[in-house]
């Protein structure tokens, strides 16, 4: 193949801001994920009848306790009743905690009470009984609520071991907020895991967008909403909430502040989602949003205020004396749907009293408007009031993103301009990504780039997936709590992303492996076999099947000499090449100069 690219005329200048990454609380990507901590349920708040992730060891009496807390974020605590011999109590973490040899871990709870004796943390088996690793809490328990601290190093590897607090004596303890953190990504106190994080930095993504998705506008209930000031400051004063949308409660210990930390140690800009007074199930009435109004102000005072300001000073107090500077904001999450029992969320009113407030105070804001998410393959912003920006989402199969390469050729460049913040392929093929998923988000996201004086920005969606607990899939990053797989989409990206140009240039492609050297048409008719047989006249690696019928067929086979194997079309990668005329998907298969191949098809229909 020869390209020769035309350096005297280009064409459109590159968006510096093209791939970014979209971060959602969604399939425990944060808690029991990204965010290191590996205790789960650690301040007793996901249950308030039981204590869920705990058993009691060597004779220990566990009980949930109500009175006398901490600090009013905490509802719940731990009652412990030691029997005095090596009793106390396990947390299984997230689908086990993962000890590793040679690991050191950072131990924290707190506690008050009566013990003879001391306490131990440990690493350890389901029992109780086997030391992986330990620390002797030097401090005794008091009668006053006190934060202990111990470190202890891990001798042996163990996925799926227990973290647990033995006392050599008998006594009668209440404890709280516990957690048992590993190093993390830049040694960040209460920080990410590393493994992880640094699969987000390899990405090079120019813009992090958090913290959703749903997850921003929750369900069932306002309070299930993510609302940042309440995930600020100590662990111990983070109430945690319930992720309604996916089905989990969450300790907020990846916070506002974390998120925007993280933004800063991946050299990604944050781009902020609000709440605009949404959420599944309910909303605020249009006529009542002031308080929604306030805490997004808030949220941009805490990022980009000075220390002189009332939440900047806040920040600072936090450990980020500097600005995180927040420059992109996206008001509401897939707000703006057609409605079919016509209750108008009215979403453009609420943009409008968002865009006001933002502007007035920070006229440089990029601002991102809800449109169309679900099923419109064109959707538009349809107000008077302008928009900077349009966020698009596009779940689609990989036939669809293939031929929508010059999707954004006949947008208007008048603007808005497209945020494309939500895309991927999640029809038509198995659950875990593979590689034509993978080439039609790439085809894609060329067809972006070649448009990306209209298309600013974009981001894949979503980025993780717990294995253990799964309720969005494909995701690019399955993990589980030792081990990472990423998918062909996340090498997508990533190629995507660290080979961005800043200029398009105009290209003329001169293949030898032209269509009409390989193009054969099959045309069978109904209850018939269809065969082509050709041989090629090049090596060359891809073979793909365009269907000009109406009805897709059942038995297509593509038989490859010397392969091994035939491919079974419905069966193999071809399975989403879908019903409608004109849909093509690509096979991967490297074939060989003057071999010969042959495709069968049986009709179904005549006049296909
Ligand atoms: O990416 C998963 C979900 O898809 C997001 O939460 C939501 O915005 C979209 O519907």
């Amino acid at each position: 193949v020869t390209i020769d690219v035309n350096v005297n005329k280009p064409g459109v200048e590159v968006s510096p801001m093209l791939y970014g990454i979209f971060f959602e609380e969604i399939n425990h990507a944060g808690d029991g994920g990204l965010y290191a901590e590996l205790l789960r349920n650690r301040s007793l708040e996901g249950d308030k009848n039981r204590f869920p992730h705990y058993a009691g060891v060597g004779g220990a009496v566990l009980s949930l306790e109500k009175k006398g807390l901490l600090n009013n974020a905490q509802k719940c605590a731990l009652r412990v009743r030691f029997s005095g011999n090596a009793s106390g109590f396990t947390n299984e973490g997230f689908w086990g905690v993962p000890s590793v040899k040679g690991r050191t871990y950072t131990a924290t709870f707190w506690a008050k009470g009566k013990l003879d004796g001391k306490l131990k943390v440990v690493l350890t088996d389901k029992k109780g009984e086997a030391r992986y690793g330990e620390a002797e809490v030097e401090e005794k328990i008091t009668g006053k609520w006190t934060k202990y601290t111990a470190k202890l190093t891990s001798h042996v590897n163990d996925n799926k071991a227990y973290f647990g607090i033995i006392a050599s004596g008998k006594g009668d303890v209440v404890f709280d907020v516990m957690s048992l953190m590993p190093p993390t990504f830049k040694n960040r106190e209460n920080g990410c895991r590393p493994d992880l994080a640094q699969l987000l930095y390899n990405l090079k993504p120019k813009f992090m967008r958090f913290p959703g998705g749903c997850y921003v506008e929750g369900q069932g209930s306002p309070d299930n909403a993510f609302h940042w000031e309440r995930t600020i400051g100590p662990i111990e004063q983070r109430p945690g909430h319930l992720n309604a949308n996916w089905g989990y409660n969450v300790h907020d210990g990846l916070g506002f502040h974390e998120f925007l930390q993280l933004a800063e140690d991946l050299g990604a800009k944050p781009l902020y989602v609000v709440n605009v007074g949404l959420w599944h199930g309910g909303k605020t009435p249009v006529d009542s949003l002031q308080g929604w109004i306030d805490e997004c102000m808030n949220a941009l005072e805490y990022a980009n205020g000075d220390v002189t300001t009332k939440y900047g000073a806040m920040r600072a107090a936090n450990g980020h004396p500097a600005p995180f500077n927040i420059e992109y904001l996206e008001i509401g999450n897939e707000n703006n749907q057609p409605d079919p029992n016509a209750q108008s969320d009215r979403y453009y009113e609420r943009f409008k009293k968002f865009k006001d407030a933002v502007l007035a105070k920070y006229p440089h804001m990029h601002l991102i408007g809800n449109v169309v998410a679900w099923g419109d393959d064109n959707p538009k912003w349809e107000s008077s009031e302008s928009v900077e920006l349009v966020d698009e989402h596009y779940y689609r199969n990989p036939a669809w993103f293939a031929e929508n390469f010059r999707k954004y050729d006949s947008y208007t460049r008048k603007g808005p301009k497209v945020y494309c913040g939500e895309y991927a392929v999640t029809q038509g093929f198995g659950k875990m990504g593979n590689l034509n998923a993978a080439l039609g988000e790439a085809v894609f996201m060329m067809g972006m780039e070649n448009n990306s004086d209209i298309v600013h920005m974009a981001s894949y969606a979503p980025i993780f997936v717990n294995e253990n607990d799964v309720h969005w899939q494909p995701d690019m990053i399955r993990f589980n709590g030792t081990q990472v797989m990423c998918t062909p989409s996340y090498y997508v990206q990533q190629l995507m992303a660290k080979n961005l140009g800043n200029r398009v240039l105009s290209v003329v492609q001169n293949d030898p492996y032209s269509h009409s050297m390989m193009q054969k048409m099959v045309t069978p008719q109904t209850s018939q076999l269809g065969v082509a047989t050709w041989s090629t006249q090049a090596s060359f690696r891809n073979f793909a099947l365009s269907t000009m019928r109406e009805q897709n067929e059942e038995k297509e086979i593509l038989r490859i000499p010397n392969s091994g194997r035939d491919w079974k079309l419905k069966e193999d990668v071809f399975s989403q090449v879908s019903d409608k005329p004109g849909c093509s998907s690509i096979l991967p298969v490297m074939s060989v100069q003057g071999t010969s191949y042959t495709f069968t098809t049986k009709a179904r229909k005549e006049n296909g």
